[in-house]
């Protein structure tokens, strides 16, 4: 019995406060005030959604908050209580809210809306509440290159996707903070050839040099929590000489491979077989030359 009842009273409001949204209460006699209409609260703490207004009988007045999300509104709080996700963990002081544990989901815009029977009807206001959840960032992802060739261009790249403002990203080389603009002296002195950008997390050498051989890792921080890093990761520079080296070293392997198979495949048809004989005629003969030299030795040796 009390559900329909509860519905038809849920309908009956829904539909008076879209009339309300519509424009219909002509009367806008209630001023509806705050005292900061951009709140910011950190993820997991409490944020105080303040709003008053000056109906003249307080006791008669409707009190209700609503989310607003583009064209989509919803309740937050209505007949009394607070709907949805926000049962339990709000409370209503007088006209405005507090909330005990804000999560990100929460951030949006927010209105309180007063409606008051008065001697010429109905009278109402309303104010609109920015909240921006603070959330802290989340271990970055790191994109470094494990080689590279000197002379080259090299990006690396940082990012994370969570924080609240935003992060701004710092780069470390073998645990030591790269700046973001060294000093001129410094990048003539020791070369450097970098461009860090801490918006987008990129540090870019152009060009990269056998001295930016490192353990490089990243920090985003947006100053909400601990800053946050990625796991340190190795680039290897190298001169084009060693690639090179290491590029004619496959090369010889892949030929000695391949010869390698043929004599495999030669030896498996039997191409050998007819060739043993002058093989083993040359043997002989390198033997007999071999005993001449012993000879001829032993001879100069006694002489
Ligand atoms: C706040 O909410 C989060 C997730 O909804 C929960 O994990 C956490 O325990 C809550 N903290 C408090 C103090 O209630
Ligand atoms: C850094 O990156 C951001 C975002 O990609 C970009 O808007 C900005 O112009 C860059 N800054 C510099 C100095 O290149
Ligand atoms: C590499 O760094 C050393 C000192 O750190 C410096 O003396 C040398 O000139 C640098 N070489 C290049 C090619 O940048």
């Amino acid at each position: 019995m009390a559900s329909p009842c509860r519905l038809r009273l849920l309908f009956l409001g829904l539909l008076v406060s879209h009339l309300g949204s519509l424009g219909y209460y002509k009367a806008y006699g209630i001023t509806v005030e705050t005292d900061n209409a951009h709140v910011t609260a950190r993820e997991f703490e409490g944020a105080y959604l303040n709003c008053k207004h000056n109906a003249k009988k307080q006791e008669n007045a409707r009190i209700e908050w609503k989310k607003v999300m583009g064209s989509d509104v919803s309740f937050v709080y209505f007949q009394g209580s607070f709907v949805g996700s926000f049962k339990g963990r709000a409370e209503i002081l007088h006209s405005s809210i507090q909330i005990h544990n804000v999560t990100r989901k929460d951030s949006g815009r927010y209105r309180c809306e007063i409606s008051a029977p008065s001697e010429h009807g109905q009278e109402a206001g309303e104010i609109e509440i920015s909240l921006i959840v603070f959330v802290q960032p989340a271990a970055p992802i790191c994109e470094v290159p494990i080689s590279a060739m000197s002379g080259t261009a090299v990006e690396l790249r940082c990012k994370e996707n969570e924080g609240v403002p935003a992060s701004k990203y710092r780069w470390y080389r073998n645990g030591i903070l790269l700046l973001e603009n060294p000093a001129p002296w410094k990048v003539k002195k020791d070369r450097i050839h970098y461009t860090m950008n801490t918006t987008s997390g990129t540090l870019l050498f152009n060009p990269v040099s056998k001295n930016d051989t490192g353990e490089y890792y990243c920090e985003a921080d947006n100053k909400i929590g601990q800053p946050q890093k990625c796991p340190v990761k190795r680039m290897q520079v190298d001169d084009l000489n060693v690639s090179g080296i290491i590029a004619a070293v496959v090369i010889v392997a892949l030929i000695m491979a391949s010869c390698g198979l043929g004599v495999y495949y030669a030896q498996k048809k039997g191409y050998f077989s007819r060739r043993n004989s002058s093989v083993r005629k040359k043997t002989s003969k390198y033997k007999t030359k071999a005993h001449e030299k012993d000879f001829k030795h032993t001879k100069s040796f006694i002489i």
